[in-house]
């Protein structure tokens, strides 16, 4: 997932002094358990709201639906009700909710203390879930986790692009789409295991082992330093200095720690950062920002990553069946990350995504083509063979899902945002993208009953609209120092280009700097009158 607030980024290119320390390892593990806990929390809930006693508490009227099969209900709407769906998605709402505080606490406490009252959410949360006594302890629960994701997806990716010497950077970051794939993967094999507990205590197991990767991060957030940036950012700079010594191994800082006082200095500048967010030379960043959270989640990737058991179970697989599709649609996700990571900054990522497009837009369509024919209303003969090919479908659109959207989506904001305006891009993408998690979680069961198979070609409808934006829209960033793209990349787009005109800048501009560089004043080659 994406940083804001790289201040310790290379301006104009030149690469700091550096070695890989032990605190440095330390905060991989930091994001490894920030987003586990992410992961777990959005693995865990298809898994037990399949299991037949958590339903049967909780959710009596669906567990009647679910027994009384297929002759009563559509085979498709079984599942369909607006409380199971809140238990899933109400740790959205939340976490949206929760990403504007973040995003104070960030600033004026620190990166550490957030993470901490991420971890003390999280261990709440994991408590009231696991001794859940009725619906609201259940939700309640869910709420706090959620207030946890809020804090935690704020703090930690910035936490770490802060601390991460620059040329691991981009690498830390899809490492942490990494972790959050394990986290989901860990929930569905977790959820395998408890399915098979026989004195219906088994949901309680798969909720509270949620608490593993919760303490791993209080504890973590308790051991780890704070950042340079943070220190520097509240007037601790010496202790900030000090840090940095520590952090980067060497006495040799005195370059980054200019450039760390510039960048805060400029940042001190921008007095209203939403604000600046909106001024039309950042319009090209926040529409793409925003569109791509959008695009992500309108792949429908959410529908499977929370629903796979019950879709499984409405396609007409037994129960362990179901669970057991969800654990390798959960591996290929891990494996399809580590695709990415290998390959992002060499085929460059319009290509993963455009690829991507191709395979989940065919993958979709089968999927529906397969449905539409096998599974009707009240009968259902999926054989074993067409079976298999709907779960070879759902793992190619997966793969296809894990090594583009799922880390570009939050990659390229993340690199694209100038300085200045970083950090505040940064809580905007975050919370549109759990808005529309929400949406999906809230609305995806309703949809599959109404929409029935055509659920799928909904979303290759969107697939399709999301690979023309890439594909005219989106400009390729591989390779490109962060601090340069407004030069190399807007500068340079045909159609963003008409954005960058420097006589709009404003009050960063005025006062010499653009994108934390001098800059002479002069228009930049392009015809101002091309403007929108
Ligand atoms: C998305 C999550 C999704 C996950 C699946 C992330 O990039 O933001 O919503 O559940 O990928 O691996």
């Amino acid at each position: 997932m994406a940083g804001g607030g790289f201040a310790t980024a290379t301006a104009n290119g030149v690469e700091f002094e550096a070695k890989i320390t032990p605190i440095v390892i330390i905060s991989c593990i930091m994001a490894a358990t920030g987003g586990l806990m992410f992961g777990y929390d959005v693995g865990v809930s298809g898994g037990v709201t399949s299991m037949p006693d958590f339903l049967k508490k909780f959710f009596p009227v669906v567990h009647r639906k679910v027994e009384a099969g297929a002759d009563k209900n559509s085979n498709y709407c079984k599942y369909d009700n607006q409380g199971l769906q809140l238990f899933t998605s109400s740790l959205y709402l939340a976490g949206l909710t929760a990403t504007f505080f973040a995003s104070y606490t960030t600033r004026t406490l620190g990166r550490r203390p957030t993470m901490l009252i991420a971890g003390v959410f999280f261990i709440i949360g994991v408590v009231l879930n696991a001794a859940a006594q009725d619906l609201a302890m259940l939700i309640a629960g869910r709420i706090l986790l959620g207030c946890g994701v809020g804090f935690a997806n704020q703090a930690v990716p910035l936490f770490l692009s802060e601390i991460a010497p620059t040329k691991i950077r981009g690498g830390l970051n899809i490492l942490f789409q990494l972790n959050v794939t394990i986290g989901i993967l860990f929930a569905n094999l977790v959820n395998y295991g408890t399915a098979k507990i026989k004195g219906g205590w088994g949901w309680r197991l798969s909720l509270g082992l949620a608490g593993v990767p919760a303490l791993l991060l209080t504890v973590g957030a308790l051991l780890v330093t704070e950042t340079p940036n943070s220190l520097v950012e509240r007037g601790r700079l010496d202790e900030g200095k000090a840090v940095l010594r520590r952090i980067r191994g060497t006495d040799n800082v005195e370059p980054e720690f200019a450039d760390l006082l510039e960048a805060s200095r400029l940042a001190k500048e921008v007095k209203h950062p939403f604000r600046n967010l909106l001024q039309r030379r950042n319009r090209p960043q926040l529409v793409i920002a925003v569109a791509l959270q959008i695009f992500q989640q309108c792949t429908g990737i959410n529908a499977i990553m929370f629903y796979a058991p019950v879709l499984f179970s409405t396609l007409g697989f037994g129960n362990d069946a179901a669970l057991y599709s969800a654990v390798v649609t959960g591996a290929v996700n891990v494996l399809s990350t580590v695709v990415s990571i290998y390959s992002v900054d060499k085929v460059g990522r319009r290509v993963l995504l455009l690829e991507a497009g191709v395979q989940m837009f065919f993958s979709q369509v089968v999927i529906a083509i397969i449905l539409g024919i096998k599974v009707t209303d009240h009968s259902q003969n999926l054989s074993k063979g067409f079976a298999i090919l709907v779960v070879v479908m759902i793992c190619t659109y997966v793969a296809a899902f894990a090594w583009s959207w799922g880390p570009l989506g939050w990659l390229i904001p993340s690199e694209t945002f100038p300085l200045e305006t970083r950090s505040a891009g940064q809580s905007v993408t975050v919370c549109v993208n759990l808005l529309f998690t929400f949406i999906i979680a809230q609305a995806f069961l309703s949809m599959l009953c109404h929409f029935k198979f055509g659920i799928f070609i909904f979303f290759s409808a969107w697939v399709l609209v999301m690979s023309f934006f890439v594909m005219f829209l989106l400009p390729e960033t591989k390779n490109i120092p962060i601090e340069e793209m407004t030069e190399r990349v807007w500068k340079k787009h045909w159609f963003w280009a008409r954005f960058m005109d420097d006589h709009h800048d404003d009050q960063v501009f005025a006062s010499g700097h653009v994108n934390g560089k001098k800059s002479n004043g002069k228009s930049n080659g392009f015809d101002p009158s091309t403007r929108l």
